[in-house]
């Protein structure tokens, strides 16, 4: 009983703190030493502007949209643990700017027997007369998939509070030809030129990975089609698939129901046994309701992803605010469970990106959302610098910890970059693990080391190396986390990715947002994005550094670096918005 006293006030610190912080607090959390961890002192891995829930699990985005001047997202979370759990809702969080946000109460919770068993992912749309609606997956009485229909309680409410579900729930339940637990994620719905709406749900059946397509005139009465929409064999099922037209030649978005011949489509896929978001630029052959994709998958590293690091269950929407289309994607951790559970919480969202269709009509191009720049504090720049084959330099002056910097490299003569004898053999991830271990090459390795202890023991290099082949030239963009922490229990696969670069190309740009524990990437104006996830025990806080790298024989140019040390967002609960 001693000790009850000094137990109380830890007690009420940490919920002075936690308020202060806009977390919320609970209150049969009296395990003293888990309650020091959570002391924001010692919590170097939470992010301060990223999207992050005030505690516990995460997972995918859901529902992205604006409505009347509000950002709204929601997301899979477990409202009692900082693991996946066996009830997961839907909690909700609005925002005017994508980057500050409001906690709301939770949206979707079980309920009935279409969804006593959880509320899984959904997405929304918005009906005509401005009437959002929410299609979700409910795990029924008999833990079947379901999917189910949900309308805001009072549309007037510009919060969007209070969700009722329809009395014909469930509105689709397993057809034939799928399993009835993997029959899930109903995409956001789209207005055919016959009026009907189509919306597309993942599925699987034995070895097939598909997508099928239900249609209906009032959102209610849905139909199946018979044939899939899209499959592919030895995938898994195909969760959270995502369709959605893009313009030719526009960095605008465009509305979901838009279908001519200024536009083509996109489909993403998450696969389940990959784990990735893969996704295919293709042709909608909306009579047929068949997808067409340009270049089929491979199931190699030739197959085109959002993210060729830590990225998944994506979902994007059109913001017709500023008429782009906005991508959200959860990035999990590479901590232990254990861990997580010690920290209180896991699961982060990327910054939201804009996505459009590059000039060449083979691939997206994703950008940090330009909000994010509103929190854009101290800058430092570079311009003109030479790096010498071997060279280091720090860009001191900015909260490493915190910042958000882009590089534009003048590069030399493409001829002298490493040659590869057949492209089409190359795994770029095992290249940047062997690129590693040399340690040096022609043009490049060249790049950032993000969150980097002074000695340099630990650093995670974003790099870029030009490889020449017979008619071509390519460049490999790598984030190496074998060196991010002297801690052992982590998951510090490195990531690659290889893509094919102009033979006139005279610059080549990195952009890279660190927040703590995560690192986002953006290679070549955005044609490859690399996200990981690091927790160093040294590179914390005023520790860490950030430094720019030459490590091929040939020097590269500095042609302009600006590097900002990034504000905190404002993220908490309604009436408690933490004003850092
Ligand atoms: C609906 O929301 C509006 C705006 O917040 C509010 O004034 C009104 O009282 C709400 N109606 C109900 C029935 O809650
Ligand atoms: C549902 O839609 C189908 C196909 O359009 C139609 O045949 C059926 O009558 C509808 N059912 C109801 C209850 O409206
Ligand atoms: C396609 O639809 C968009 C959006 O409605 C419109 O701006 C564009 O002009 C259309 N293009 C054609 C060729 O009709
Ligand atoms: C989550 O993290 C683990 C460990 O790093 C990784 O193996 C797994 O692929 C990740 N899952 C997703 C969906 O990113
Ligand atoms: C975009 O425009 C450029 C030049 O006008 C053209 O070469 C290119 O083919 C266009 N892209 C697509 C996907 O049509
Ligand atoms: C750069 O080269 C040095 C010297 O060989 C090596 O110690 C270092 O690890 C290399 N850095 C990277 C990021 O490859």
């Amino acid at each position: 009983m001693k000790n009850f006293a000094a137990q109380l006030l830890l007690v009420i610190i940490y919920f002075l703190i936690n308020s202060r912080n806009g977390i919320e607090a609970s209150t049969h959390d009296n395990n003293i030493d888990h309650i020091k961890y959570r002391i924001p002192e010692e919590q170097p891995y939470r992010t301060s502007y990223h999207f992050q829930p005030p505690q516990n699990w995460m997972n995918d985005p859901n529902a992205p949209m604006y409505y009347k001047g509000v950002y709204h997202l929601f997301y899979q979370h477990n409202p009692y643990a900082a693991t996946f759990g066996d009830i997961i809702i839907w909690a909700h969080s609005v925002s005017y700017d994508l980057i500050n946000w409001i906690h709301l109460n939770n949206a979707l919770e079980p309920s009935d027997s279409f969804d006593i068993n959880s509320c899984w992912s959904g997405s929304a749309t918005i009906l005509p007369g401005e009437k959002p609606a929410i299609l979700y997956t409910g795990i029924d009485q008999n833990k079947h998939q379901v999917q189910n229909l949900a309308i805001p309680k009072n549309i007037s409410d510009p919060f969007l509070r209070e969700w009722q579900k329809h009395p014909q729930n469930p509105v689709m339940t397993p057809p034939s030809g799928v399993e009835e637990n993997n029959f899930r994620d109903p995409s956001t719905a789209w207005h055919g030129k016959d009026g009907k709406w189509r919306v597309i749900i993942g599925a699987q059946n034995g070895d097939e990975g598909k997508t099928i397509l239900y249609q209906s005139e009032d959102f209610v009465n849905w139909t199946v089609n018979p044939n899939p929409f899209f499959a592919t064999d030895n995938t898994g099922v195909c969760e959270c698939p995502d369709f959605f037209p893009v313009y030719i030649n526009s960095t605008n978005g465009v509305d979901t129901s838009v279908e001519n011949s200024s536009v083509r489509h996109v489909l993403k896929i998450s696969y389940l046994t990959k784990q990735h978001d893969y996704y295919f630029v293709g042709r909608y052959v909306s009579g047929q309701e068949k997808f067409n994709p340009d270049v089929t998958f491979t199931g190699t590293s030739k197959d085109l992803r959002y993210d060729y690091g830590k990225f998944y269950a994506s979902k994007s929407f059109f913001d017709y605010a500023k008429n782009r289309r906005i991508l959200w994607g959860w990035v999990n951790e590479s901590d232990t469970t254990q861990d997580d559970i010690e920290k209180g919480w896991a699961g982060l969202q990327t910054i939201p990106r804009q996505v459009w269709l590059d000039k060449s009509g083979k691939r997206l191009i994703q950008w940090p959302i330009e909000e994010v720049e509103n929190l854009r504090n101290k800058q430092i720049s570079i311009t003109g610098k030479k790096l010498e084959g071997g060279s280091t330099l720090e860009i001191s002056g900015i909260t490493a910890s915190q910042v958000d910097v882009e590089v534009l490299f003048d590069l030399p003569e493409l001829e002298n970059g490493e040659w590869l004898e057949d492209p089409s053999e190359v795994d770029p991830q095992l290249l940047c693990s062997k690129q590693y271990e040399s340690r040096s090459g022609k043009i490049g390795p060249f790049g950032l080391l993000a969150l980097a202890s002074k000695d340099l023991t630990e650093q995670t290099a974003v790099f870029f190396q030009i490889y020449r082949t017979s008619n071509r030239y390519l460049c490999l963009m790598c984030s190496d986390q074998s060196r991010s922490s002297l801690r052992q229990d982590l998951d510090k696969t490195t990531y690659g990715t290889i893509f094919d670069i102009d033979s006139n190309l005279k610059t080549i740009s990195l952009r890279t947002l660190i927040d703590k524990s995560i690192i986002e990437s953006f290679g070549d104006g955005g044609k490859a994005c690399i996200t990981s996830r690091v927790y160093p025990l040294l590179a914390i806080e005023k520790d860490a550094h950030l430094y720019v790298f030459n490590n091929g024989s040939q020097s590269v140019v500095i042609s302009q670096l600006d590097a900002w040390s990034m504000k905190q967002a404002e993220i908490g609960h309604e009436g408690n918005i933490n004003c850092a």
